[in-house]
């Protein structure tokens, strides 16, 4: 469904408008790739949008789409390479199809000379931009379509509001909160390529998760690098804030959040955790090692025992809380000792879920150019311990679920599995044999059983209330 119609802000409303009287009757349909983060996702929401307002449909496929679009990441660089590789097998398909439109945006882009080499290499490619001016992208496909082969990087950007926003599903929402990163993690590219912190207008958001509400949206996720900074007017615990507004909205009834910073996360976040009904009991906090100099060297300003200590409030605090965290080894000059701290945090704090990463350098960061990068095997080798441990963790976590009653919100419908699904509030996955008409409902589900990253479980009763989950 399209939404949000473009109001103050996005000064290409009239381009969209253009687009649309010259090319709706040709129903031509458009296919989007996105890699990375759900700030990606989310862009590629926008981009959606803009496309719906002009006319395109979805494609069934990205060999039937006239319009392919691939929203890179650069976090790490085999996403790199992964863009690459599929950029150089679209060629086929433009050889077959000459009026196709192949455009490359996202954060690999926003790398310095990133554009102009991929333009070199992929001369099929049409059109390429960045992170900063995704509002310019009706004009710059306007300009393909009448012809042109365009490219576009632009640095720093205001926040524009009021883009058209097509999103994947009608039961939960992403919304931008702030946009950036001031951190400088030294291992990290997301600074450079997604520019300094902006924090949205408090009113631009309330007014955003209405909308939602209005159109039947049960669950909104708040997204930022680092939601915990998010300071509109510079103002103090601006987030916990932000999460009492957002906790009246009628219709509104779980509110997520994503990524917390550690060294960020203040107690007024956490009396709201605990006063209010609608945020989940869960929190995405990324600890990346497990020992003092190693996070010191990630310029990540707080230690392991700062974040334990965080772990206990919460516990102590949120009841039923799961916390779920992003780790990376193999970071310069790593030793077995800084890696074996890792691991006996993973042991302590016991991750509902982690998403691990081997370090990969980055050009341009500080740590890319630290001594003791460590040779590829070891950092393999400590992954697959790491993978293996918090496997183990997920197992003890999920069998804590099994003979409990748990309230579900129907997200979707898996067709190859034959069962709905959805989530506790506090983000375990829960599968269940249910009619769609499930979709969009609080239901109540008996857990029996476990898969490796998700529960299964059958409906005890439907309709439950929000209240019954926390
Ligand atoms: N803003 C979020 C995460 C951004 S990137 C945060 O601060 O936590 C998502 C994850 O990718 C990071 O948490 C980190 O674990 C991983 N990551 C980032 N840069 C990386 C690199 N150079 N090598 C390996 N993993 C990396
Ligand atoms: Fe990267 Fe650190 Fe910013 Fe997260 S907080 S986006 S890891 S620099
Ligand atoms: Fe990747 Fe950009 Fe997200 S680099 S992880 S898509 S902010």
């Amino acid at each position: 469904m399209l939404e949000a119609k473009a109001k103050n802000g996005f000064v290409q409303d009239e381009v969209c408008k253009m687009l649309y009287q010259s090319y709706k009757h040709l129903n031509k349909t458009y296919h989007i790739q996105s890699y990375g983060c759900q700030m990606n996702t989310h862009d590629s929401e926008k981009l959606a949008g803009m496309l719906s307002m002009s006319g395109f449909s979805p494609a069934a496929s990205k060999e039937e789409a006239d319009i392919i679009l691939f929203n890179t990441c650069c976090v790490r660089e085999h996403a790199e390479k992964r863009v690459f590789g599929n950029i150089g097998a679209l060629k086929k398909l433009k050889d077959e199809k000459p009026k196709l439109i192949i455009g490359v945006c996202g954060c690999m882009m926003q790398q310095e000379e990133v554009a102009d080499r991929l333009m070199r290499r992929f001369p099929f490619v049409d059109l390429v931009f960045g992170t900063h001016n995704l509002n310019e992208f009706p004009s710059m496909l306007k300009a393909v379509l009448d012809g042109e082969r365009t490219s576009s990087i632009i640095e720093g950007c205001e926040i524009e509001e009021g883009l058209p926003v097509k999103r994947a599903d009608g039961v939960s929402a992403f919304i931008n909160i702030i946009y950036g990163c001031n951190n400088y993690c030294s291992y990290c590219i997301v600074p450079y390529v997604r520019g300094r912190e902006r924090s949205r207008e408090p009113e631009k958001i309330v007014e955003e998760a209405k909308a939602l509400a209005d159109q039947g949206y049960k669950e909104i996720t708040l997204l930022g690098q680092n939601v915990n900074s998010y300071a509109p007017n510079g103002e103090k615990d601006g987030f916990a804030k932000l999460l009492y507004m957002l906790n009246d909205i009628d219709g509104i009834e779980r509110i997520r959040f994503m990524t917390s910073h550690p060294k960020d996360l203040s107690r007024g976040l956490i009396e709201a955790m605990v006063r209010l009904p609608k945020v989940c009991n869960h929190i995405h906090l990324p600890v990346q090692s497990g020992s003092n100099r190693i996070l010191e060297a990630m310029n990540r300003r707080y230690t392991r025992e700062h974040y334990m200590d965080l772990v206990d409030q919460l516990r102590e605090h949120v009841s039923g809380i799961e916390l779920t965290t992003d780790i990376i080894v193999g970071f310069p000059s790593e030793t077995e000792e800084d890696f074996n701290d890792t691991l006996d945090l993973v042991n302590r704090v016991g991750f509902s879920s982690a998403y691990t990463f081997m370090y990969s350098p980055r050009r341009g960061t500080k740590a890319a150019k630290m001594p003791g990068q460590l040779d590829a095997e070891t950092k393999k080798m400590r992954l697959l311990a790491l993978n293996e441990l918090q496997a183990e963790h997920v197992r003890a976590n999920n069998k804590k679920y099994i003979g409990k009653s748990a309230v579900v919100l129907t997200e979707g419908y898996d067709e190859r599995k034959g069962l709905a699904f959805g989530k506790m509030t506090n983000f375990k996955m829960v599968y269940f044999p249910a009619d769609k008409d499930a979709i969009g409902r609080f239901i109540s589900v008996k857990i029996e059983g476990e898969q490796k990253n998700s529960l299964i479980g059958r409906i005890e009763g439907t309709n439950m209330s929000r209240d019954a989950e926390k």
